[in-house]
């Protein structure tokens, strides 16, 4: 698998770090991986003042694993937060805290045990193979809407009976611009100002809110009809009995909205960058293609099984160690602490960002370029150093789920196909709540002989 030293895209770093009022201008405001200095990357704990709250960046991965696991029960999601995501996935298990999460866990749990996401492997294949049932050999293709297409359609035919009205360019458009909206929100939000009706593409997002809640609603209508037997319909059910009717269907509609969203937006963009770095390192690309159609064939009529897949799965994890899907995430502290030293007070927020300990110096050999060989080889990590699904209880309830169908899609698009850059295309990270190309990625696909 050793292949020379690629360095992928990352924004240009400055030596030292920008006034904070520079990050609400220009394509710092847009892009949360813009404007990171170098220092950034060499420090063990950021400290700043933002509109007067007091904002840490931990990035020692035993401050991580204090927020995240020893003191977990200090750092809840914060207020602010909370209050962003609301109109979209409501009271959900993303947006929760407390004994409500741990009751919701409990509910949706059983859709994601290992047995559970090995059963859906099939599901996961039939999507791949259908997407790619449109694609002509040497065509060129925006794989970024390819993979979301495809992870739209394994969401919906996993959790929600294969319902069509998920699997819409419309409703691809609507989650895109309420994500692009989530941005811009963010600036009145930490203001203290009303968000709505701030801007023509705050306006916008919110509609498409409006409209995307509005068919996940006629969904868990349908289901408390007694039609659809699925994940929504089981956690209507299941949480009929542990909240009661009327609190049951509104957390099965923020889950619906919670589970759309956050199980497919997130994989996508996994896919896509995988992609990205396998057309850049053709080499690369064939021999995992190799392996891919090994472990197809072993596995005969049945599912492929991913564990003959150890080389797609260290290339799928330097992916997400590059670019993780979800760059940044947060937590409110209830009382004090101690980061690394620093004091922490009740009410300060603890900004978490993978993206900066991802390619941190200290924590990382060469860290801005691929080598998937460090996760080949089961180096040498701290715990808390490499986390793009999170950590602790709060880690990522669909991780199994998003691993598995990142790698069965990948496993028999590369068996069939080659993926080519485009000449003249320039890839940029860009991310507010997810991370992804900017402008999509487009590449050209080849069928293998
Ligand atoms: C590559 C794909 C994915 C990545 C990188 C990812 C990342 C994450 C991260 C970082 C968190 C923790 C956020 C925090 O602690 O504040 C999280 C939580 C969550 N993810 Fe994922 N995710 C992915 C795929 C999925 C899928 C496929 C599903 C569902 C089918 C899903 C559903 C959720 C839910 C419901 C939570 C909240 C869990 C809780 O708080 O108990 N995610 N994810």
């Amino acid at each position: 698998m050793a292949s020379p030293r690629f360095v992928p895209p990352h924004p240009p770093r400055p030596s030292g770090p920008a006034p904070f009022w520079a990050g609400l201008l220009g394509e710092r405001a847009r892009n949360a991986v813009y404007g990171w200095s170098q220092q950034a990357f060499e420090k063990t704990h950021i400290r700043r003042q933002v509109f007067g709250w007091t904002v840490h960046i931990p990035l020692h991965p035993d401050s991580i694993q204090r927020v995240m696991l020893d003191n977990a029960a200090n750092y809840a999601k914060p207020a602010i937060v909370k209050k962003l995501i609301a109109p979209m996935i409501g009271r959900g298990l993303l947006s929760t805290d407390g004994e409500d999460w741990r009751k919701q866990r409990k509910v949706v749990a059983a859709t994601f045990t290992p047995p559970a996401v090995d059963a859906l492997i099939p599901v996961f294949r039939k999507a791949a193979e259908d997407k790619a049932r449109g694609w002509g050999d040497g065509a060129r293709f925006d794989m970024a809407e390819e993979a979301t297409a495809t992870t739209m359609a394994v969401i919906a035919d996993s959790l929600f009976g294969g319902d069509e009205r998920l699997k819409t360019v419309a409703a691809r458009r609507q989650i895109e611009t309420a994500l692009a909206a989530g941005s811009e929100i963010r600036l009145p939000a930490l203001l203290g100002l009303p968000v709505f009706g701030w801007n023509r593409k705050i306006r916008a997002g919110q509609r498409a809110q409006r409209e995307l809640r509005a068919t996940l609603r006629a969904l868990v209508q349908e289901r408390a009809d007694g039609k659809g037997d699925d994940f929504l319909a089981k956690i209507l059910g299941d949480m009929d009995d542990v909240f009661g009717d009327v609190e049951a269907r509104k957390l099965a509609l923020d889950n619906a909205a919670t589970f759309y969203l956050a199980g497919h937006e997130t994989t996508a963009n996994a896919l896509t960058w995988a992609l990205f770095l396998l057309s850049e390192q053709a080499e690369l690309q064939d021999s995992l293609a190799d392996e891919a159609r090994a472990a197809i064939a072993a596995s005969g009529d049945g599912p492929v099984s991913v564990e003959r897949l150890p080389c797609l799965r260290a290339m799928l994890d330097e992916t997400l160690r590059l670019y993780p899907s979800v760059p940044r995430f947060d937590r409110e502290a209830l009382g004090p602490d101690e980061l690394d030293g620093v004091a922490v007070a009740a009410g300060d927020i603890i900004s978490i960002w993978p993206w900066v300990l991802h390619r941190h110096a200290r924590l990382w050999d060469d860290p801005d370029a691929f080598d998937a060989e460090r996760f080949a080889k089961n180096g040498d990590r701290h715990r808390f150093q490499y986390i793009p699904f999170g950590a602790g209880s709060r880690t990522c309830v669909g991780a199994r789920f998003a691993i598995t169908e990142a790698l069965v899609i990948l496993a028999h698009w590369i068996t069939e196909w080659r993926f080519l850059p485009v000449p003249g295309n320039r890839v940029w990270p860009t991310g507010s709540v997810t991370l992804r190309p900017q402008g999509g990625l487009p590449l050209r696909v080849e069928r293998r002989a």
